[in-house]
């Protein structure tokens, strides 16, 4: 026993210990990490807190930026396989289309962690995925539009996140949750901005033109941030005023939507955290080093965040993170 752990039990605190302080460690590990891109404020966050973690753990982390494409995504697994690593990360730009790739790290007994999106494949295939809810990152923002225009009408037109990918999926199943019931708030017009600011600046200028130049918009709903920026940018080019002639509210929490805020012009964001890769690496500690396997979910906070939540704060808080 080692001289912490008797230490531990001779102070009775033994059952406070967590079963990763327990763990030796991921140091020497070499460890895979297919990344989906760099579409977003937030997917720059999630890559450097990955490296920061692999690094702080000893972590040898070998990088591949798939550039949104699966194929890229499929080949680097592959190419990981190949190395023989301790294990695989994947940030999977699809929900679909896994399960090959999936079964032969399952062959050469290579654990893989699934990052911030979900697939659709027998769980057996991956050892966990560690993600938000996104249904309820939808529901979220959708209440807090219920909440906030009450029993007036309000044509919402939304931005979706990319064709295929879970978050777009379900948070659009969500955010129709969440107004469900509310017959006074209708979805207008729905259409991708591929979770890019470019995207969402192109797809809102569309829909204001069609919207009688946004006199018939009452809210926009983006499906992260980065497209709301993109849609403020529109807004403003097309004479309104995000945040008041066009309520804004989107998913991330990102630096730049907490700007907006403070300038008045976004109105709701719905937290995700970059740190996926923490639990993931502690995941994967005690399942490599103690055998534990961890649940098959590891499920990440969704707060709200308004102007009320000194947004100021807020941004000074996350400008160190790499978004
Ligand atoms: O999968 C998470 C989503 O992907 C983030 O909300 C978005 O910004 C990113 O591109």
């Amino acid at each position: 026993m080692s001289v912490i752990k008797k230490l531990a039990l001779a102070a009775g605190i033994g059952a406070l210990l967590s079963s990763a302080a327990w763990a030796q460690g991921l140091e020497g590990k070499v460890v895979g990490f297919s990344q989906i891109g760099s579409e977003s404020g937030w997917r720059a966050a999630e890559t450097s807190v990955t490296k920061q973690q692999a690094e702080a753990r000893g972590v040898d982390l070998k990088f591949a930026d798939a550039q949104q494409k699966q194929e890229n995504q499929i080949k680097a697994i592959r190419g990981f396989i190949a190395q023989g690593v301790d294990a695989i990360l994947v940030a999977p730009v699809v929900a679909t289309g896994w399960d090959e790739v999936l079964t032969e790290a399952k062959e050469a007994n290579i654990p893989v962690i699934l990052l911030d999106r979900g697939v659709e494949a027998p769980e057996d295939l991956y050892l966990t995925s560690v993600a938000s809810d996104q249904v309820k990152e939808g529901r979220v923002a959708g209440e807090w539009l219920v909440g906030t225009v009450g029993d007036k009408t309000c044509n919402v037109v939304e931005l979706q996140g990319t064709v295929g990918s879970s978050p777009a999926i379900n948070r659009k199943q969500g955010f129709e949750e969440g107004i469900a019931g509310h017959a006074n708030i209708t979805i207008v017009r729905s259409q991708t901005g591929d979770f890019t600011r470019s995207k969402g600046k192109e797809v809102m200028e569309g829909f204001l033109k069609a919207e009688d130049g946004g006199k018939n918009i009452c809210a926009v709903y983006a499906h992260n941030d980065d497209m709301a920026v993109g849609a403020i940018q529109a807004i403003k080019d097309a004479g309104l005023k995000p945040g008041s002639d066009i309520l804004v509210v989107s998913i991330d929490a990102v630096p730049d939507i907490f700007s907006a805020m403070v300038a008045g012009e976004a109105n709701a964001t719905v937290e995700l955290t970059p740190n996926m890769a923490g639990p993931a690496f502690d995941a994967l500690d005690a399942y490599l080093n103690a055998g534990t396997v961890p649940p098959k979910f590891i499920i990440t906070e969704s707060k709200l965040y308004t102007p009320a939540d000194n947004p100021q704060a807020e941004y000074d808080n996350r400008k160190g993170l790499g978004y």
